[in-house]
Parts: structure tokens; sequence; C-alpha cells
């Protein structure tokens, strides 16, 4: 059952990876009515098709060209859950550890950054959207009216990440997948174009022992009442 609110706000979900932003952008933006977009999985798409194009990840002008060749959208019947290129459902085929490796690189890259901002941009212009991903509250919408942080400890976010792959069938260890939670970390917070850093003005949430539903409790009051301090 989604809530009343008046306003189309814009509502930033930042953070690593792990921590549960997917999930919870989902729910937050089903309580709201609102559409949520999947950041992640628009960097996702690209390395895929940088991956099928045989496309080398540090060529900035062969994923330039890529890039603009590319229509990625969301299947909005189910709510946004697969995510269409060119019209095929790539959906699963982006959420590989292979695919997770190339899209921290291929997303540092200025350009891939420059076409998925725009892309972004005008996917969630309108309000009424909630987007999660890395750089939504600094660079994408720096002047979204609400932001979040949302964080976990290294080895409870690897540990999620960890019965998502096996519920998948891949075969993991748990070691290991910490290990490449860290690994997109340190890419994450070192690159240099839109590096993870909280906003200054986003409320950050530590999910490291909270239920999802505690997590969404929070985060829906904080957005009533910013919905209605843009209203007044
Ligand atoms: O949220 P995710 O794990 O699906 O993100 C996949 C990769 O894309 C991750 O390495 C960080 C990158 N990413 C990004 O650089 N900027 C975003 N807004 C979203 C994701």
């Amino acid at each position: 059952m989604s809530v009343s609110v008046p306003a189309r706000l814009i509502i930033a979900i930042d953070g690593p990876s792990g921590a549960g932003k997917s999930t919870i952008t989902r729910m937050l933006a089903d309580r709201l009515g609102y559409v949520n977009i999947d950041t992640g999985a628009m960097f996702r798409s690209v390395a895929l098709m940088a991956h099928r194009a045989g496309i080398d990840p540090q060529d900035e002008s062969a994923l330039e060209r890529l890039c603009a060749g590319l229509d990625i959208s969301f299947d909005r019947s189910c709510g946004g859950c697969r995510v269409l290129v060119n019209g095929e459902d790539v959906s699963a085929e982006i959420r590989t550890p292979e695919i997770s490796l190339l899209t921290s690189i291929v997303s540092t890259k200025k350009v891939v950054r420059g076409c998925m901002m725009r892309l972004q941009r005008s996917m969630g212009e309108r309000g009424g959207v909630v987007l999660e991903g890395r750089d939504i509250g600094t660079v994408v919408f720096p002047h979204a009216q609400v932001k979040f942080f949302l964080s976990a400890s290294v080895d409870e976010r690897g540990r999620r990440r960890f019965e998502e792959l096996r519920a998948r069938g891949e075969d993991v260890t748990l070691e290991q997948t910490i290990a490449e939670v860290e690994q997109r970390d340190r890419q994450d917070l070192e690159r240099e174009h839109a590096p993870l850093r909280r906003a200054e003005d986003a409320v950050e949430i530590d999910s490291t022992t909270l239920t999802l539903q505690e997590v969404l409790t929070r985060m829906e009051s904080i957005v009533m009442e910013r919905s209605s301090l843009s209203e007044s």
C-alpha cells in the first residue's frame, strides 16, 4: 500500500555496494508510488555491452561511441525490475561477478559518467523518483530534496552479497565475496571522477544491524518531514 506524498520529490540513495540500496529503493518507491531508478544497472549495462563488443575498458573513444548508441530503459510493467538495452532484457547477465568487476572499471571513465548522468537526469528531472547509486546526491541531482547515504560494515555487505550470489547458483566463497566487495569499495572511493562520498546534506543510515523494515520506516519519516517542508 502506498502512503500519501503530495510533492513529487527527487530522492537520492547513495552508498557502497551491498548496503541494501536496491531493495530499499524498490520498497521506498513502491510505498510512495514513485519510480525507482537503479543507476548501477545502467553502468552494468554499459560494461556488458562493452564486453560483448570486445571493447578495451581503457579505450574511452570506443566507450563513448558505444554509450551514444545504447538505449537503456527499465521495464515499468514490473516496477522497473528489468533493465532493457536496445529492447533486450539483460537483467540477469549484468549481475555476474565478471561483469561486476568490469563495471567498476568502466564506471571510472569520464565519458561513461557523462553519458549516464545525462540519461539519469532526463529520467529523474520531473520528480517522483527514487534513484540509487554512488553520486546521485553529489553530482547527478545535487539539489535533490531528500538524500540518504546507506552504509553497512564490509563484513555484513560481503555476507549479504554472498547469500545473493549463492541463491543465484554462483559458485563463490564468503572470503572471496568479501574481498571483491573491498576491491569495489576501493575503486568506487578512489576514482578520479565522481567518487563515492556522502553529500554533506545526506542523512546517513548504517544498516549493519537494522532490518529492511527498520531502514524503510526511518526513510519514510524523513521523506514525510521533507515533503511537508517543500509544501509550506
Ligand atoms: O550498485 P551496483 O553494485 O549495481 O553498481 C555497480 C557498479 O557501478 C559499482 O562498481 C559502482 C558503479 N556505479 C557508479 O559508479 N555510479 C553509480 N551511480 C552507480 C553505480
